[in-house]
């Protein structure tokens, strides 16, 4: 585990935005996985800003790693959504190698198991994430034991309050979300975590100072073997 700490949230978001650039570059059929929230907002600026420059995303694959359960695509607060806008949108990837879980499909179970397919035909070459403050990754919320595959979760309280400030109330966020299993995540050949803010200083501590616990989801990246951990001096202030 690297752990590289920036001035602020848009150098960081630069920095990674350069790995994403070497990874197109570098595969024929680059793979990203890729994360939605308030963190990666100053990392898809700053790719949006190199694809005006030139860099080619028409033979990349995307995978999200989450959507929530109930909202269609084009509901604003849908994480397909939030992509279309703050990334797909604006970059020349083909709309047909875009994949967000449905989280509005009849079948749950199937939309999980249609989703570890395309997970399993197209092994991820980077994966991008954010961390809740109660240290989840995807929507892999804390918990006894962790899930390895695509399912459907019950999002904790934390996450629904935290979550709460891109909606109009509380009582608006979707309690299920879809996501992508912890062993998805971990089977990446690189991941890339960003973290920002005094809000995010003590669970990054807790996550990379510390013990691999399945109720601290984020600690597990300890284990893999290309990780870098992206922070600005707020989030990295509580870490040894
Ligand atoms: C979103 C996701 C979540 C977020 C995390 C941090 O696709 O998987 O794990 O990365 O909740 O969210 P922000 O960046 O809004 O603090």
């Amino acid at each position: 585990m690297n752990i590289r700490v920036f001035d602020t949230p848009s150098e960081a978001g630069v920095y990674a935005a350069s790995l994403i650039e070497r990874v197109l570059q570098s595969q024929e059929k680059p793979v990203l996985g890729l994360a939605t929230g308030g963190t990666v907002i100053p990392f898809y600026r700053w790719l949006v800003e190199m694809a005006k420059r030139g860099l080619d995303f028409s033979h990349a694959v995307t995978l999200n790693l989450d959507e929530y359960v109930g909202l269609a695509p084009d509901h604003p607060q849908s994480y397909h959504a939030f992509m279309d806008q703050q990334l797909f949108s604006h970059i020349n990837v083909a709309r047909e190698n875009i994949h967000v879980p449905r989280g509005f499909a009849p079948d749950l179970e199937a939309e999980c198991d249609r989703y570890d397919e395309i997970i399993r035909r197209n092994p991820i070459d980077l994966q991008v994430l954010g961390i809740g403050v109660n240290g989840h990754i995807g929507f892999n919320e804390p918990n006894h034991t962790l899930l390895s595959h695509t399912h459907v979760v019950n999002l904790s309280k934390e996450t629904i309050s935290s979550n709460a400030r891109f909606f109009e109330s509380e009582s608006e966020v979707p309690r299920q979300a879809i996501t992508m299993g912890v062993q998805a995540i971990l089977s990446a050949k690189q991941i890339v975590l960003m973290a920002f803010g005094d809000e995010k200083a003590e669970i990054i501590a807790k996550a990379f100072g510390g013990e691999v616990r399945t109720d601290i989801p984020a600690s597990m990246l300890q284990l893999h073997r290309d990780t870098i951990i992206i922070l600005d001096q707020r989030s990295a202030s509580k870490l040894e």
